[in-house]
């Protein structure tokens, strides 16, 4: 293998040279440095989550950002109203300006991942994830996204998206693919510059960075799509070219445009993480790209370079990050980087820098201008969240984003006549709108946390109204009278970064195929809409429909897919399908990576597909024999689902201190009796299990040493779904084991003492595990629980997830 000096190389990278600086700003800067102290400027190259920080704290410590991750909202509640993410920002502006005892007022940034519009606040307009808006193959549709998801962010005070995603997924397994564009980097260069133009203004004009426009990022720098097997912070191999070509290619066009901020990447780069790599940071990035703002690391990315931890991060600040993302570690890492800069493990110089690079950007956005966030044009401006204007360039995104995969003549349905709306996506409008939608996951959002948005189903009984058809709704496809015409929404539930990352790019459930099967045999025809966040193998859900659209994660406006599907009185489509896949399409369920341009490129739909509603096609009949065995593909931390451990992890029983007995049967007790376990039926055939302590004993998840670190990062809880079916009489711990032999028990009994016939959900923290000194690295048995009294509890779910205090149970 090539040595790395040489791989990475930036003199293959072409030389940019920076723009011009404005003189004004330029002079403000430097007497800001010559009068800043050292605890002012080592606070500005901070960001703290808004959970871990309170606005004195910001004060004291001199920050120079804060952040709302995709979990942490005012109170901890992910549907507060606009209005206390607006008076939360006012709040730590107005601190980081207050000058007294001598403090030098510094205005505070706040950024936000505004990546399919303003999408952690009700209300607000949820444009298509961009693998959609990659289908539409229209910059100005991107551009105009941005300016709408601009003016939505300024309501609520903020000044900063974490937003374009410039990554170049290949790998359609990664969980991130829908924050992709497209597989070819095309598709991103060409969106690249539309986006930070929409959200920042065009540069050189009175519009840039007005107050009518936020600071953008280009994300993640980079290789975040071309990682091995698609793992989410994995390894990306490319070669420097192919980095520079296809990794890279949105970020000269963004640059041009003016992007104020880059961050940078998980992933590593042949071994070496991108967070501490000066090669690209720097050499690249800032003096072959001519990039002059500021590189803000990712949610804690500086811990994981080489000899640095989420509080001490010198080698990471010195390869070229310029502000450290640091969610809940802030404060340690404030007093460990003040430290460094004083033993000289960071130059004074390097700091002056970084500083200098933020508070550029800040001039340039006018914030030492500007009045506070309460009082700036738009801030408060509510109705604008989700307003008709908005919605109708979300409406016209979705309609440019739908892909037709097939059509026997079906579609256009008629208006005027009887249409069944089923599968579990038909009502659904979480589901349209997929991960980082009002939660980090996007997980349990129902209709009403859409106060502007409209569901697929609601939106085809829109269309059909005066026309004298009928729309009736029904998830399970049951049916009063027989319809015409059957659209079945089915497809992915909602994820988001490695909690999406698959084993095979098969399309995991059968329900959905049961349920267009038995609409044909009974002479129905089916219109198929897929919900998901990337291409999977769904060939016996082709063969089983007679049109077939996907319709990748479309956001808040169901309005646009009726726009499409339903026609005219007279069978005319009063829309027609335009949008081409900007990513292949799989012939067989393990058939990732996929590329167009790949050597032996044979996709079931190519790279640019998608048919008009007017062209005549003859449905084949797609191979389903390359099926695998199991249709599913479990993660790592879904330890107990569908009533088997999974992913590795194996559930057992013991006795006391005795021997671990693996529980392969559906009927399995111990030695003596002290334990049963019981396969049971819940949703589906022994989809649960029964446990019945009679004396000490514990049931117990375990596997190969495992290392939780990223889910301890992500503030992940270790999760158990039950229904207590006789309550403990004593203590039940739930307990966490790591290969060192070190044991963490929390007592749920008092949780989980009621019998009253409900699921319900424990969540412990993981960090609760890891304060008790829980080795994260090499966790063995994620899961136990352990009792000495009688008891009985079925279990449904056990796994490693993002928790958010509340869970839909039927
Ligand atoms: C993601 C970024 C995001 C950041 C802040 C990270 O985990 O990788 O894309 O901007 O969190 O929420
Ligand atoms: C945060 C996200 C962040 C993720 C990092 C979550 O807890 O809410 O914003 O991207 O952790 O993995």
């Amino acid at each position: 293998m090539t040595r790395s000096d040489d791989l990475m190389d930036p003199g293959i990278w072409p030389a940019k040279g920076r723009p011009a600086r404005n003189a004004k700003i330029e002079a403000q800067v430097a007497d800001l440095l010559e009068r800043m102290s050292l605890e002012e400027k080592v606070g500005q190259v901070i960001q703290a989550d808004l959970a871990s920080v309170t606005p004195q704290e910001a004060r004291d410590y001199h920050l120079g950002s804060i952040l709302n991750g995709g979990n942490s909202a005012p109170a901890g509640n992910n549907r507060a109203a606009p209005a206390d993410f607006l008076d939360l920002v006012d709040s730590f502006y107005r601190a980081s300006v207050d000058a007294t005892g001598g403090r030098i007022a510094i205005p505070i940034l706040w950024g936000t991942d505004a990546v399919h519009g303003h999408n952690n606040i009700v209300g607000a307009t949820i444009f298509p994830h961009n693998i959609g808006l990659g289908a539409a193959r229209d910059p100005d549709l991107i551009r105009r996204i941005g300016e709408v998801t601009a003016l939505e962010v300024r309501t609520t005070g903020m000044d900063w998206t974490f937003a374009p995603t410039l990554a170049v997924a290949r790998d359609d397994r990664w969980g991130r693919t829908y924050e992709s564009y497209g597989e070819h980097p095309d598709v991103i260069a060409s969106y690249a510059a539309a986006m930070v133009v929409g959200l920042q203004g065009r540069p050189d004009t009175d519009d840039f960075l007005s107050d009518r426009r936020v600071l953008a990022t280009a994300k993640h720098f980079v290789g975040d799509g071309g990682t091995e097997n698609g793992a989410d912070q994995g390894d990306c191999r490319a070669s420097n070219e192919d980095m520079r070509d296809i990794h890279a290619a949105g970020y000269p066009p963004a640059l041009e445009a003016g992007v104020q901020t880059v961050m940078a990447s998980f992933n590593t780069w042949h071994g070496r993480k991108m967070h501490g790599c000066r090669e690209m940071l720097n050499d690249v990035l800032v003096d072959r790209l001519g990039f002059d703002g500021f590189v803000v690391g990712d949610w804690n990315g500086h811990g994981q370079v080489e000899g640095c931890t989420a509080t001490s991060a010198a080698a990471a600040f010195n390869a070229g990050l310029d502000m450290f993302m640091a969610p809940d570690s802030w404060k340690g890492l404030y007093e460990t980087t003040l430290d460094d800069v004083r033993a000289g493990r960071i130059s004074a110089a390097r700091l002056d820098e970084a500083v200098a690079r933020i508070l550029r950007v800040k001039m340039r956005l006018g914030l030492f201008e500007a009045k506070p966030p309460r009082e700036r044009a738009l801030a408060g401006e509510f109705s604008l969240l989700g307003s008709d204007a908005h919605r109708v360039v979300a409406r016209d995104a979705v309609r440019k984003s739908l892909v037709l995969l097939k059509n026997d003549g079906v579609l256009p349905i008629r208006p005027n006549s009887r249409i069944l709306v089923c599968g579990d996506g038909a009502d659904n409008i979480g589901m349209q709108c997929g991960g980082w939608t009002l939660s980090w996951q996007g997980t349990d959002n129902v209709n009403s946390d859409f106060p502007n948005g409209q569901s697929i189903f609601a939106a085809v009984t829109d269309a059909v109204a005066n026309c004298g058809g009928s729309v009736e709704l029904s998830p399970r496809g049951t049916w009063s009278q027989k319809p015409d015409t059957a659209i079945v929404v089915f497809g992915e539930y909602p994820y988001a970064e490695f909690q999406g990352d698959r084993d095979t790019v098969d399309f995991s459930s059968d329900g959905p195929l049961q349920l267009m099967k038995s609409l044909q045999a009974d002479a129905i025809p089916v219109v198929a809409v897929f919900l998901s966040g990337r291409p999977l193998w769904v060939n016996p859900e082709l063969n089983a429909s007679n049109a077939f659209v996907a319709a990748f994660l479309p956001g808040s406006e169901g309005a646009g897919i009726a726009d499409l599907l339903i026609g005219d009185m007279a069978g005319n489509a009063r829309h027609d399908f335009s949008g081409k896949l900007s990513f292949s399409w799989p012939r067989h369920p393990r058939q990732s990576p996929l590329n167009v341009g790949d050597a032996d490129y044979d996709p079931l739909f190519a790279y640019g597909y998608g048919l008009s509603i007017t062209d005549s096609h003859v449905p084949v009949d797609h191979d389903e024999s390359c099926a695998l065995p199991v249709r599913g593909s479990y993660r790592l931390a879904d330890l107990f689902i569908a009533g088997q451990a999974r992913g590795g992890w194996q559930l057992l029983l013991a006795e006391g201190d005795g021997d671990e007995l693996a529980i392969n049967a559906p009927k399995v007790a111990s030695a003596s009796g002290h334990i049963r376990v019981e396969a049971r039926d819940h949703k589906a055939q022994e989809d649960t299990r029964l446990a019945t302590w009679y004396g000490p004993a514990s049931l117990l998840i375990s596997g190969p040493p495992t290392d939780f670190s990223r889910e301890v990062n992500a503030q992940m809880s270790l999760i158990l779904t039950c229904r207590v079916i006789s309550p403990p009489a004593g203590p039940v711990m739930l307990t966490m084991r790591d290969g060192d032999g070190m044991e963490v028990q929390v007592d749920i009994a008092a949780q989980i003492s009621s019998a009253d016939d409900d699921w319900q959900t424990v969540a412990v923290p993981l960090s609760y595990f890891v304060s008790m000194h829980l080795n994260q690295k090499a966790v063995t048995q994620p899961f136990g629980l352990y009792a000495e009294d009688p008891w009985s509890v079925q279990i449904e779910g056990i796994r490693v997830g993002s928790w958010e205090g509340s869970e839909n149970h039927d």
